[in-house]
């Protein structure tokens, strides 16, 4: 996920379980009628996660959930938290790094076609297509999944809406490993400019698709000033 990511943004991330040597009671709390798997990724990824807020310089807190399962950091701090069979991370940033970031790994397989139906938009099953004729062997349909989830994790935070599969159209550079996603929603305004696309990057690795996304920080040289 590191080189998903640009500088200024600490990835913490682990194949395995590392359990918590100190878990929040907060914490154990919040998942203690879950099932182990669960209780594990959760303690897991949150061991990632105060990793990487030590390395920003902040101090270990517990990390609950919003209202809406929206991961909350302590203040002067952004991030994104992920995990799926075999795989946990944490990417963080001090705030003013970027405006907003969004991280998902999934496992490198097909979507079910009950999934595939709910994820896609009538015109990305021409791109689907396109690109797996342009570069067999990778499960695009995922791909498409995994980034609509990190755009999704990074549109939350800056406007506290939903937004549904339905209102990205996705955008795959096969080659390169970014991506687009133009939003059918207004989406936020960010430094007076009003984000209508989001860019990411993807990575098929050990059978793992990872993406992110990330809304930069409003630009804040004097040129950029907007005219008064
Ligand atoms: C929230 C969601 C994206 C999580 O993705 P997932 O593949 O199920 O699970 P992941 O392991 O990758 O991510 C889980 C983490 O997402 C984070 N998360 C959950 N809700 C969130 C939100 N509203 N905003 C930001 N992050 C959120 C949490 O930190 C969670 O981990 P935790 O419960 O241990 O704290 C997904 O469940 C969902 O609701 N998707 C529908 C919305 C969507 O993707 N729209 C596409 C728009 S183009």
């Amino acid at each position: 996920m590191r080189s998903l990511l640009p500088p200024g943004v600490t990835v913490v991330e682990t194949y395995e379980d590392v359990l918590d040597p100190s878990p929040f009671p907060e914490e154990e709390e919040a998942v203690a009628r879950a099932v182990e798997k669960r209780r594990r990724e959760y303690a897991t990824v949150r061991h990632c996660a105060r990793r990487a807020l030590a390395e920003l310089g902040f101090a270990p807190v517990a990390i609950l959930n919003g209202a809406r399962r929206e991961p909350l950091w302590p203040e002067g701090v952004l991030g994104s938290i992920t995990h799926c069979d075999g795989y946990r991370a944490a990417a963080l940033a001090r705030e003013g790094t970027v405006a907003s970031l969004g991280i998902d790994a999934e496992p490198h397989e097909v979507l079910s076609p009950g999934v595939l139906a709910l994820v896609m938009r009538p015109e990305e099953h021409g791109h689907l297509a396109r690109w797996a004729e342009e570069r067999p062997g990778i499960a695009w349909d995922r791909v498409v999944f995994s980034a609509k989830e990190s755009v999704y994790k990074a549109w939350f935070p800056l406007t506290r809406r939903w937004l549904d599969f339905e209102d990205a159209t996705l955008h795959i550079d096969p080659w390169d490993g970014t991506f687009t996603a133009a939003l059918h929603r207004p989406g936020p305004v960010v430094g007076g400019v009003r984000v209508s696309v989001m860019n990411g990057r993807w990575l098929v690795r050990d059978g793992l698709i990872l993406t992110s996304v990330v809304v930069p920080a409003p630009c804040t040289t004097p040129d950029s000033e907007p005219a008064s």
